[in-house]
């Protein structure tokens, strides 16, 4: 099947001479929620930007749908909805018009009941006769999402939703978009939040100085997250590891003044006394115990580190 986006080896350099986006490949597929992980400045809105045809890119191919954003640019863009990461609304016009003008602008047909279902679908529809500057922050980004869905896209855009938004606001956006989502959408949203691409993603990229680092099934990540492992710090430093003790599925750490023992905290439960009573035969002293888990955090950071 086609995929809902295709990325091949896209570069983006500003007119600066910043290279923003480096040899991106990326498939988006379709039905799927597809979260953009990256500290700010990784180039998420760039990235999006170029799929959108809002900024153009410097090398590459994107294909929406199997249509290529340069030579079949209308039938591209009518597929995506964007949702801009800024709040930008006509203050003075009702909810109603402010929808019904971004349906027109993509040349569709007049359709009131299709309307009334996205704002429904938002919970905006008793406030359609309402001016935007009457609206409350949390309404005004679904607003943005319903005016973004006007043309009935396929394919929705959704820069940083949560930024600046406040905990209650946020679990209200996600809602939506799992609403969304289970009406067949696809979904990219991007993110420096990481429980947000934990939360709400089916996959995750993690996207840094203008390279996508990672891209890994959601549940995949989660299960490099029960990873936990035991230290073990030693009264006096090992130049080497002894074979029993490796045997025993230790690890020497840098130092050489502990032990790491790596286990699926999801799975087993580690024999701390048998590991303690091996590290005794083998006359290694032990000093302290503690056990770490790695977090998507970790990941997260060891690889932009990297
Ligand atoms: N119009 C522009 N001209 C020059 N550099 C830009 C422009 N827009 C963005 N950049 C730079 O490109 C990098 C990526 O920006 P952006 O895509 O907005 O990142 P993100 O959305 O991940 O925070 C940043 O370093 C930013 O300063
Ligand atoms: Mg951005």
């Amino acid at each position: 099947m086609t995929s809902a986006i295709s990325i091949q080896n896209v570069s983006k350099t500003y007119k600066t001479g910043f290279s923003a986006l480096k040899a991106i490949n990326l498939d988006i597929e379709n039905g799927e929620i597809f979260a953009l992980l990256g500290p700010n400045g990784a180039g998420k809105t760039t990235l999006i930007s170029l799929i959108c045809g809002i900024v153009t890119k410097t090398s590459g191919s994107i294909k929406v749908a199997g249509h290529d954003i340069n030579s079949d640019y209308r039938a591209a863009r009518k597929l995506i909805g964007l949702v801009p990461q800024e709040l930008s609304l006509p203050i003075f016009e009702t909810v109603w018009s402010t929808v019904k003008f971004s349906r027109a602008l993509f040349g569709k047909p007049r359709d009131d009941a299709k309307l009334e279902a996205i704002l429904k679908q938002l919970s905006l529809f008793d406030k359609k006769d309402a001016k935007i500057n009457s609206l409350s922050g949390g309404m005004k980004r679904r607003v943005l999402i319903a005016k973004a869905l006007a043309h009935e896209p396929s394919i929705l855009f959704l820069d940083e939703p949560s930024a600046g938004v406040d905990v209650e606001l946020r679990k209200d956006m996600w809602n939506v978009m799992r609403k969304l989502a289970e009406d067949g959408t696809t979904i990219i949203l991007t993110t420096h939040y990481i429980e947000e691409a934990e939360m709400m993603a089916d996959r995750v990229g993690v996207i840094n100085k203008g390279e996508i680092i990672l891209v890994e099934d959601k549940k995949v990540l989660m299960e490099k997250l029960g990873q936990k492992q035991l230290i073990v710090s030693l009264e006096e430093p090992l130049d080497r590891l002894p074979t029993k003790i490796a045997k025993l599925g230790f690890n020497l750490m840098q130092s050489g003044k502990k032990l790491s023992y790596q286990y699926d905290s999801k799975k087993e439960k580690p024999d701390i006394a048998k590991l303690i009573t091996g590290l005794s035969a083998a006359q290694i002293a032990v000093a302290d115990l503690s056990t770490q888990q790695s977090s998507l955090e970790d990941i997260f950071l060891d690889l932009v580190k990297k």
